[in-house]
């Protein structure tokens, strides 16, 4: 959508009031993004997902957020973050709030109102409407307030929104719910990848939310889980609890290396740089070979290897190919430079084995 946001995917933290009913959780999440640096690194959203709401009217529960939400935006602003919130293209939101279909001019309107910088604009409810006349409306909604307002579809990839949601949003659901597991982290990486080619400036796709550092896969998969999401260009929002986080947890989702591949502007990497990912998904540790063929580079070129998760050059001069040993289930990252011209620019090398 061009209203200047998202020139790359949104980066934040997502906060989920149905677990964590008490006000306070949001103000906490924004001062723990400072102090841990993550807002440095570029995780500035804080997003309020589902059950915000009075189950009556669209204000907030006054027992959730006893001093109302333009409260908590100027303490968000106050901080340099940016506030998001959630609503539904249809009658009631998935937890049964009330929906913003067929009120999206007063709700936009409150939304503004409020300081809001983004909203998440569920699906569920939809009372059969096709959601290519669904989402629009919000998105003039929007537009008409006068805020720059990201606007994030949450459609699940039901009607293809890759083909249709380049014009409506920010960025587009592509799958259904991602669930805190190997399986369904792999299913969704793979349900995701067909859409790269829609995906740019503007608008992005978004295979949902992270689930690094809530416990359902090990440090090796969340590891993977990160890189791959980084590579796709995905939205990087954390959906962890950012207070608590291990040290592990935290060098998986700070790791600026990683981070600057997804936030790097637009299409290619400059330099004819390529990013690329030796994934090993089988259950034992094995050797994955990227070919300079595979890659688009003529097999002649010399190549230096930065590791992005040892933070070194692993090789100065790679010629044809370039093998390592990948771990079960983990995933190695680098960044290729050609040391002498090539015709090849791709951002979206994803080499898997
Ligand atoms: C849907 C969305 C999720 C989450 C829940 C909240 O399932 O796809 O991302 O917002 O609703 O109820």
């Amino acid at each position: 959508l061009n209203n200047g946001l998202a020139r790359t995917p949104q980066m934040g933290s997502s906060v989920v009031p149905q677990n964590h009913t008490k006000y306070f959780w949001c103000f906490l999440t924004a001062d723990a993004l400072i102090s841990t640096g993550l807002a440095k690194l570029g995780y500035t959203y804080v997003n309020i997902d589902d059950c915000w709401s009075d189950l009556g009217q669209l204000v907030p529960d006054s027992k959730t957020f006893p001093s109302g939400i333009n409260h908590l935006a100027d303490y968000v602003h106050s901080k340099g973050l940016k506030l998001g919130i959630y609503s539904d293209a249809g009658a009631f939101t998935c937890q049964v709030r009330p929906g913003s279909l067929f009120h999206e001019s007063d709700d936009a309107e409150r939304f503004a109102s409020w300081g809001v910088d983004y909203l998440k604009y569920d699906n569920c409810f939809n009372l059969g409407i096709e959601p290519e006349k669904r989402y629009p409306p919000m998105r003039d909604a929007l537009n008409a307030t006068g805020r720059s307002i990201f606007y994030s579809i949450c459609e699940w990839g039901v009607h293809d929104p890759a083909l249709w949601a380049g014009k409506v949003g920010n960025s587009w659901r592509t799958t259904d719910d991602i669930k805190d597991s190997w399986a369904s982290m792999t299913t969704i990486a793979d349900l995701n990848d067909k859409w790269a080619a829609y995906a740019g400036p503007g608008g992005w796709n978004d295979p949902d939310m992270l689930e690094v550092g809530n416990g359902g896969m090990t440090y090796q998969e969340y590891r993977a889980h990160f890189s791959i999401w980084a590579l796709m260009k995905a939205p990087l929002l954390i959906g962890c609890d950012v207070r608590n986080m291990t040290a592990e947890t935290y060098e998986i989702l700070s790791n600026e290396e990683v981070i600057s591949v997804n936030q790097g502007l637009g299409g290619p990497l400059s330099g004819q740089r390529l990013a690329v990912i030796l994934w090993n998904r089988c259950s034992k540790t094995g050797s994955i070979t990227a070919k300079w063929s595979a890659l688009g580079l003529e097999s002649s070129i010399s190549v230096s290897i930065r590791d992005l998760w040892k933070h070194e050059y692993v090789s100065q001069d790679s010629v044809g190919s370039f093998s390592a040993g990948v771990a079960a289930h983990a995933c190695e990252m680098y960044i290729f430079t050609p040391l002498t011209e090539t015709k090849s620019e791709s951002w979206m090398t994803n080499v898997r084995f």
